[in-house]
This record gives structure tokens, sequence and C-alpha cells, in this order.
């Protein structure tokens, strides 16, 4: 049986360590798209990491060139793109990735994501004290966002095939 062919871009939100990278890879594998990740399309565009940007220009800079490249990205070809956990509170991205893509929440569990970020370096709003702390209040301000995506995935502490399976059902 064949995938039918996919017109339509396949945007992927959620937290940080939610698993968008690694599920994404695995989706656009299986739906013959191309893969991108719009935090190393940011890292590319700036010539330099997000950490960089963050600390040498401020959050917002740093927010101002992830809408811009999201912007470019949405219009160009169909892929699968994992966006950083901040992209989608971003009114305008909302707007835009409405009118271009699919959207799908990766749902997570804080304990799992504080589980897989604990020692990980390069996620600037990590660094400031405890990664619970941080993502509970990240959780309780993005959360209710993230559920205007199209589609809503639970992830659980499920394998990456698993989850990626689940995407794709949900997106027949
Ligand atoms: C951020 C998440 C990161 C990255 C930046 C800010 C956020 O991406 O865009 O550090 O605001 O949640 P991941 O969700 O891919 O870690």
């Amino acid at each position: 049986v064949s995938t039918p062919a996919q017109t339509e871009t396949i945007v992927l939100v959620g937290l940080m360590g939610a698993g968008k990278t690694t599920i994404g890879r695995r989706v656009a594998t299986r739906l013959d798209l191309p893969f991108v990740d719009a935090d190393v399309e940011i890292e590319r565009a700036a010539g330099c990491t997000i950490s960089e940007i963050f600390t040498r220009h401020g959050e917002p800079a740093f927010r101002d060139g992830e809408r811009r490249v999201i912007k470019r990205l949405l219009q160009g070809p169909p892929c699968v793109l994992a966006t950083g956990g901040g992209a989608f509170m971003d009114t305008q991205t909302r707007i835009l990735v409405r009118q271009h893509a699919r959207s799908v929440w990766l749902r997570c569990a804080l304990p799992v994501l504080a589980r897989r970020l604990s020692g990980r370096q390069g996620r600037p709003l990590l660094a400031q004290g405890d990664h619970k702390t941080i993502l509970a209040a990240l959780q309780a301000v993005r959360h209710p966002i993230y559920a205007e995506a199209d589609i809503i995935v639970d992830c659980g502490d499920d394998s990456v095939d698993t989850s990626a399976r689940r995407v794709l059902e949900a997106l027949e």
C-alpha cells in the first residue's frame, strides 16, 4: 500500500524535549518529504548558535529571526518542519501555519521532558535554573496555545517509532 503524496507541510510543535526533531525525521522519511529543523535554519541564517543569539542580541531578536525563518519555510515546498518550542506562541506564526500547513502538537509529560533534557546544553531558556520549575512555567503558558494545533498526539514516554506511527495515523 503506497502512502498518498503529501502536499502540505507538517509543522511539529511542543515543548523542548518532546521529540519534535527525532519524531519529525521519522515522519518525514515515511511521507517521503524533506525534514527541516527551524532551529538549525535560524542558526544558519544568523551564522551563530541559538545560545549566542540569545546572549548577543536577546530573546526578542531571536523571536524575530525565528518568525522570519519559519515564514520563509512555510512559503516553500512541502516538508516536515520541527519548530522550536516557542515558535507557535507567536500569533503571526500561528496564522501562517494555519494557512500553509497542518500542525501537530507532540504532547509530553513534564517528568519525561525533564529527564530527557537533563544535562543537555544549548537551550538558553533552561540555563537559568531548575529544569522542572522552568518547564512547569512554560507548560502553564504554552499548553493552551499548543492546543490550537490541528492534531494532538500524546507521546508519553513512547519510542520514536510509536510516536511517529501515531502522528502518521492522525494525519491520514
Ligand atoms: C525554545 C526552544 C528551543 C529553541 C530555543 C527556545 C523555547 O527549541 O528554539 O532554545 O522557547 O521553547 P526546541 O524546542 O527544539 O528545544
